[in-house]
């Protein structure tokens, strides 16, 4: 560590957006198993790219199959996790990227680290708020069924616990909220912080 040196590059952040006209930025989702992140972030992603914008997608499951496939989910390795996915977002917002993650990222300590890494105005933690019955109903993937018969330990919401945001930027409720909705909420906030335009 003692021995690293930050090169500065010649093409900065600045140069960049001054190029594309869009600010880069993370919008943080976070929630429980089944609450509808991914759901959300590919929509607002669709809407962004056919607007014109660059952006990028960090993904749960995709992530952990590739870049952590070697982290597990006890408190360690998810911290771990939400780690390794704060510093690659860092430098997608670097390249001028609008990243979006979609994580469970249960704990405040590990999102608030993520945010500490970036610059003021560029982590936006989206609260994805969905009752436990109501997602645990959806259960999407049968893993809620599979927690509760004791067939996946630790389970978020069930026997792991989940830290909800106490000061988002934005809160979306996806029972009462419809998608389209939800998606309204996150794009009109980038256009009043001018992120896009
Ligand atoms: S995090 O807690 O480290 O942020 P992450 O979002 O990467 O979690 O992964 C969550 C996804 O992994 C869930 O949507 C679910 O598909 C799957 N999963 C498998 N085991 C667990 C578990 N014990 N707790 C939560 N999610 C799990």
């Amino acid at each position: 560590m003692g021995n690293i040196v930050w090169h500065k590059t010649t093409v900065t952040k600045a140069d960049r957006e001054k190029q594309s006209g869009q600010k880069g930025a993370v919008i943080w989702l976070t929630g429980l198993s089944g609450s509808g992140k991914s759901t959300l972030a590919n929509r607002v992603e669709a809407a962004l790219f056919t607007a014109g914008h660059r952006t990028y997608l960090l993904d749960g499951d995709n992530i952990r199959s590739g870049l952590n496939r070697d982290l597990g989910f006890s408190d360690a390795d998810r911290q771990e996790n939400i780690r390794r996915i704060g510093e690659v977002a860092k430098l997608f917002v670097d390249s001028n990227a609008i990243v979006l993650t979609a994580f469970i990222s249960p704990f405040r300590s590990d999102r608030l680290s993520a945010r500490k890494r970036l610059a003021s105005g560029e982590f936006i933690e989206v609260y994805v708020k969905c009752a436990l019955d109501v997602c645990e109903s959806r259960d999407p993937k049968g893993l809620y069924q599979k927690a509760r018969a004791s067939v996946i330990p630790s389970f978020t919401g069930i026997d792991s616990p989940y830290e909800a945001p106490e000061a988002p930027e934005l809160t979306v409720d996806t029972e009462h909220q419809t998608l389209e909705e939800s998606t309204e909420t996150i794009l009109s906030y980038l256009k009043e912080k001018s992120i896009i335009h």
